[in-house]
C-alpha cells in the first residue's frame, strides 16, 4: 500500500471532491441501512396489527429514503469520478513531465517499451483503483459495521450467530486472499509481458516484415497470450469459487436464524418484523466481508502498478545542473576534453572510453573515425551532457560543461544524432524544431545548406509536406538532411554531426561541407568513409574507446598505419575521395 499511497498527492487539488465522495457515500450507506428497520416497522406495527396507517406512512418514508439513497449514491459517484480522472490526468502529465527532465542514462534503464504501459496501463489501473478507494471501499467498510451494529440493536440474542458465522468467513476469506493474490500478482507480470512483446512488435514491425518472422512473431505473441489468459482464468477460477461457497454460508446463517428466530416467534419473544430486519442485516454484514476480499486483491493489483510509478517519479536524472551552475553562456567553441574516462554503467564497469584527451580549437573542423563500437557516438554525447564523464572533464571555453546549466550549454550546441528522428508534422515545423520563432528565410537557408531545399520544393506541398511517423515517408538520406538542417538552424556554436550523412551521396555530402565550411563554429564530425574527414583540421582514430592516432589527412596518411590501412581499404572499394581540397 505504500506506493499507492505515496500517489495520495495527486489527489490533494481536488480534496473537496475526493471528501465529498464519501460523505455522500456514508449518507447513502444510512440511507440503506434505515430500510429493514421500516421493513420491520411495517411487519410488527403495520401487518400485524392490521393498522393500513401504518403501513403507508412507513412505505412512504422508505420511497424517500431510498431516493434520497439514491441521489447520495449519483452524487458520489459524480464526485469520485471528478476526482479520479483529474487525478489520472495529474498524474500522467507529472509522469511524462518526468520523463522529459531525465538523462540518457535513466531511459536507458527504463526503457521505452516499459514507459509506455507504466504511462497508460499503470496509470489507469492506479486512477481506477482511486475511483472505487472513494466510493466501494468507503461503502463497504461502512455497511459492514453499521448492518452488525443494527443486527446486534435488532436482536442480541439472534447476534450470537456471528460468533459462529464470523470465524468462519473470515477464515474463509483469508485463504482465498492467500489463494488469489499471488496468482493475480503472475496475471500482472505476464501482462507485463504481453505489453512488452506487443510494443517491441509494433515498432519494430518493419525488421519483422523484412525477415519473414511474422509467423515466428504471430507464435511468440501467442505464447504470452495463452499463459496471461491461464492465468487469468485460474485466478478467476479462485474468485469463482469464492461466491458459491460465501452464499453457502450466508444461507446456512438465514436458515439458522430462521429456524432459532422461528422458534422464538412462537414463543412468543420475538416479532416477526425484527426477525426480518436481523436476516436482512445479516446478509448485509456477510455480504460486505466477501467484497472486502475482493477489494483487497484489487488494491493488491493497484499496489503493483503504484510502484513501478513509483519507480519512474523517483528517478533522479543522473545528469544534473550543479548548484550556481551558469545560465547564460556565449562560448566561443573552444571544446577541450581532459583525461575523460567513460562508461556506461553506474559503477565505471567496462569503460568505452579511456583517457581522452583532445583540444579543438573555435572554429575548427574535428573529425572522428573509427570502427563500428569504437566509441565514436559515446564521445560526442559528453559535449551536450548527454551522458557524464565518470572521470576527468569536458570543458567548453575553460568552463566544466558540469558547471553549465544543461539548457544554456544544449542551446549552443547544435547535434544531429546518428539515428536521425524526425516528429509526425511539417517539414516547415521538424526543421524549425530547435527554434521554433525562426523565419521562413531561416529555414529555407538551413534546408539549404544541408542540400535538402530541392527536393523539398518538388513535393506538392513543399515546406509544408507532412512528415509520417517517424519520418516514413522519406529515405534515409533525406532524414539525414532534414536533421542536419534542423541542427544548423539553430545557429550554434559547436555542431556535432554524428555520421550524419552515412546516407547522403559522397557528391551531395560535399557540397554540404562546402556550406559548412563557411560558417564559423567548433564542428565534430563523426564519419566511417575517410572521404567525410579529408578537409578536417584534425582527424581522431577511435579504437576500442582509445585515441590512437591524431593529425590532418596528409600527417595520418604519412604516419598512421591504422589510417593508411583504412585509407587503402576504402579506396580499393573504390571509393571515390570527394571534397578533397
Ligand atoms: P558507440 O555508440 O560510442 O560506438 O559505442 P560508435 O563508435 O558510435 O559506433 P558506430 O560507428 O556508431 O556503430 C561504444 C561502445 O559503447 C557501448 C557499445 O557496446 C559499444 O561497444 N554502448 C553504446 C553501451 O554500452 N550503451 C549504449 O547505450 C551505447
Ligand atoms: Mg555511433
Amino acid at each position: 500500500m505504500r506506493a499507492t499511497r505515496r500517489l495520495g498527492v495527486f489527489l490533494k487539488p481536488y480534496w473537496l471532491w475526493a471528501t465529498l465522495a464519501p460523505l455522500l457515500m456514508a449518507l447513502e450507506v444510512a440511507m440503506d441501512l434505515m430500510q429493514p428497520r421500516l421493513i420491520q416497522r411495517i411487519v410488527d406495527q403495520g401487518i400485524a396489527r392490521g393498522d393500513m396507517g401504518v403501513v403507508i406512512e412507513t412505505g412512504a418514508w422508505m420511497v424517500g429514503l431510498a431516493l434520497i439513497g439514491l441521489a447520495a449514491g449519483l452524487g458520489c459517484g459524480v464526485c469520485a469520478i471528478i476526482a479520479a480522472q483529474h487525478f489520472g490526468a495529474d498524474l500522467r502529465g507529472t509522469l511524462f513531465g518526468k520523463v522529459q527532465a531525465l538523462s540518457f542514462g535513466n531511459l536507458d534503464h527504463l526503457e521505452t517499451g516499459k514507459l509506455i504501459t507504466r504511462l497508460t496501463n499503470d496509470a489507469t489501473q492506479v486512477q481506477e483503483v482511486v475511483a472505487m478507494l472513494l466510493r466501494i471501499m468507503v461503502r463497504v467498510p461502512l455497511l459492514l459495521i453499521g448492518s452488525l451494529i443494527r443486527a446486534i440493536l435488532t436482536s442480541p440474542e439472534l447476534s450470537l450467530l456471528f460468533v459462529v458465522l464470523m470465524p468462519i468467513v473470515l477464515l474463509a476469506l483469508v485463504w482465498i486472499v492467500n489463494r488469489t493474490y499471488p496468482l493475480f500478482t503472475r496475471v500482472q507480470q505476464e501482462l507485463d509481458t504481453l505489453n512488452t512483446v506487443m510494443q517491441e512488435n509494433l515498432s519494430g514491425l518493419r525488421v519483422v516484415r523484412a525477415f519473414a518472422r511474422g509467423k515466428h512473431e504471430v507464435r511468440r505473441f501467442g505464447q504470452t497470450n495463452d499463459t496471461l489468459m491461464e492465468r487469468n482464468t485460474a485466478a478467476s477460477r479462485m474468485t469463482a469459487l469464492t461466491m458459491p461457497l460465501m452464499m453457502l454460508t450466508l444461507n446456512m446463517g438465514v436458515v439458522a436464524a430462521v429456524w432459532i428466530g422461528g422458534v422464538r416467534i412462537v414463543g412468543g419473544e420475538l416479532q416477526v418484523g425484527e426477525l426480518i430486519a436481523f436476516t436482512n442485516y445479516l446478509m448485509q454484514t456477510l455480504m460486505s466481508l466477501m467484497m472486502i476480499s475482493m477489494l483487497v486483491v484489487r488494491l493488491s493489483r493497484a499496489e503493483a502498478s503504484a510502484e513501478r510509478l513509483r519507480e519512474v517519479l523517483d528517478s533522479e536524472p543522473t545528469v544534473t545542473s550543479r548548484p550556481g551552475a551558469i545560465t547564460t553562456f556565449a562560448p566561443e567553441g573552444r571544446v577541450v576534453f581532459e583525461d575523460v574516462c567513460f562508461s556506461y554503467d553506474p559503477n565505471g564497469h567496462d569503460p568505452v572510453l579511456r583517457d581522452i584527451n583532445l583540444i579543438a580549437e573555435p572554429g575548427q573542423t574535428i573529425a572522428l573515425l573509427g570502427a563500428t563500437g569504437a566509441g565514436k557516438t559515446s564521445l560526442v554525447n559528453l559535449i551536450p551532457r548527454f551522458y557524464d564523464a565518470q572521470s576527468g572533464r569536458v570543458m567548453i571555453d575553460g568552463v566544466d560543461v558540469r558547471d553549465i546549466n544543461e539548457e544554456a550549454l544544449r542551446g549552443k550546441i547544435g547535434v544531429a544524432l546518428q539515428e536521425s528522428i524526425l516528429f509526425t508534422g511539417t517539414i516547415r515545423d521538424n526543421i524549425r524544431y530547435g527554434h521554433p520563432e525562426a523565419s521562413d528565410e531561416e529555414v529555407i537557408e538551413a534546408a539549404r545548406m544541408a542540400q535538402v531545399d530541392d527536393f523539398i520544393r518538388r513535393f506538392p506541398d513543399g515546406y509544408d509536406s507532412i512528415v509520417g511517423q517517424r519520418g516514413v515517408n522519406l529515405s534515409g538520406g533525406q532524414k539525414q538532411r532534414i536533421a542536419i538542417a534542423r541542427a544548423l538552424l539553430t545557429r550554434p556554436t559547436i555542431l556535432i554531426l554524428d555520421d550524419s550523412t552515412s546516407a547522403v551521396d559522397g557528391e551531395t555530402e560535399a557540397r554540404i561541407q562546402g556550406e559548412l565550411a563557411r560558417l564559423h563554429q567548433t564542428r565534430f564530425v563523426v564519419a566511417q568513409r575517410i572521404s567525410t574527414v579529408l578537409t578536417a583540421d584534425k582527424i581522431l582514430v577511435l579504437d576500442d574507446g582509445r585515441i590512437v592516432a591524431e593529425g590532418s589527412h596528409d600527417e595520418l596518411l604519412s604516419s598512421s598505419p591504422i589510417y593508411q590501412e583504412i585509407f587503402d581499404s576504402q579506396m580499393e572499394r573504390g571509393g571515390v575521395l570527394h571534397g578533397a581540397a
